[in-house]
């Protein structure tokens, strides 16, 4: 108890020092806690390549401030999450703390964001409820309800009438599963079997040979983006789709990181999503291409856009307090910003401090010799389902 007294006094401690006492040449420093290594790796490379990126674009000072990022890797394990969290707020006396990988990363984080008065950029993580963890939450990722109830509405005209749902069984793949589950049910379908696998290490086949058995339409699946090949391995290995089963999901499962070593047995698989590579506007061409050439042509996925967007809204909120705001004045100039991302245009609810963004039905086909979610259809401007206010 003892000591959880000392660290929220460090924190309060930390608050205060923020408050108006930020001097215009000190660095603006960004905590930026990410999985560089382990099963989720492959969302902190895209997350930093973004954030670098991003830099390099739009230039290391903002209203006087130099900007700062100081990179630390938490495995996505929540215990490694708070130590650095706590740790970039008192010692390192960052402005903003952004990043986390999976959500019981960010639910972690989310009292001593709370405590410091540190707003808290969420730019992956996608659990409905995260942003209600603490008022200085602001997320630039998206929701899983958002993609499922898309899917969940898309299904039942396409003559897909009973599906098996197959989620990690964790924050995210219970928001899939239920919002997929009730939509879909909604509209007519019938969701005959609610699988869940673990979220470390799962092993897909036990699970698979169930749906295979069970012959539904469709196999609908949710895992972290990283595991989706494994899925796609497993599914086609045991013939699934000879079988006459579908395979659809949210766009996690066909992770433009991954996509493309996935081969052509990925080949039309229907999946709802915020963020394609392949999206058609100017600004995402010109954000893939910068992305490929300065990170050795690896194509920028849903993550990368979390990423990208955050700082973009980190930036601006900077600009917007003439680079002396405090927790509580960057947090507000966070809430309600309206602007063109690579993914489409995006707002900032100011009351959720959740995303507000297009939704697109996609097929994976195959484009000068590479695979990619072709978008096909768009739901405008989604809020999340989720929330219940
Ligand atoms: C999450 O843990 O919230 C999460 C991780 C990876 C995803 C989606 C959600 O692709």
């Amino acid at each position: 108890m003892q000591k959880r007294t000392l660290i929220q006094a460090a924190l309060v401690a930390a608050a205060l020092a923020g408050t108006g006492a930020a001097m215009a040449q000190d660095a603006f420093k960004i905590g930026l806690i990410l999985p560089m290594t382990g099963p989720q790796a492959s969302t902190g490379r895209q997350i930093e390549a973004a954030a670098r990126l991003y830099m390099a674009q739009n230039g290391d000072t903002v209203a006087g401030r130099k900007v700062q990022l100081i990179i630390k890797d938490d495995v996505a394990t929540p215990d490694q999450t708070r130590r650095h969290a706590q740790d970039l707020i008192v010692n390192d006396k960052v402005n903003v703390i952004a990043g986390f990988g999976v959500t019981p990363a960010a639910l972690a984080a989310a009292p001593l964001a709370t405590q410091s008065k540190t707003p808290l950029v969420v730019m992956a993580a996608a659990t409905s409820s995260i942003t209600e963890a603490s008022p200085y939450i602001v997320r630039s990722s998206f929701t899983l309800p958002q993609a499922s109830v898309a899917l969940a509405d898309w299904v039942p005209k396409n003559g897909i009438k009973t599906v098996v749902t197959l989620v990690s069984d964790y924050g995210p793949g219970l928001d899939a599963e239920k919002f997929f589950k009730d939509r879909f049910t909604f509209n007519g379908g019938k969701v005959v079997e609610s699988l869940r696998v673990p979220m470390r290490n799962p092993d897909f086949a036990p699970f698979l040979q169930k749906v295979r058995d069970l012959k539904p339409d469709a196999l609908f699946v949710f895992v972290p983006s990283g595991a989706g090949s494994a899925v796609m391995k497993q599914f086609l290995e045991r013939g699934m789709d000879k079988a006459g089963i579908k395979l659809i999901g949210t766009g996690d499962v066909t992770d433009d990181d991954q996509l493309n070593d996935m081969g052509d047995g990925a080949l039309g698989v229907v999946t709802a999503h915020h963020y394609s590579a392949d999206h058609n506007s100017a600004m995402n061409k010109k954000f893939v291409d910068a992305f490929g050439k300065a990170n050795k042509g690896m194509r920028p996925n849903f993550m990368a856009v979390g990423g990208y967007d955050g700082m973009h809204i980190i930036y601006q909120a900077l600009k917007a307090t003439q680079g002396k705001g405090n927790g509580d004045q960057l947090l507000a100039a966070m809430k309600g910003q309206i602007f063109e991302s690579p993914r489409g245009k995006i707002f900032i609810d100011a009351q959720t401090r959740d995303i507000v963004q297009d939704i697109y039905l996609r097929k994976v086909e195959k484009k000068n010799g590479q695979l990619y979610n072709v978008e096909f259809d768009v739901i405008k401007d989604v809020k999340d389902p989720g929330k219940t206010k």
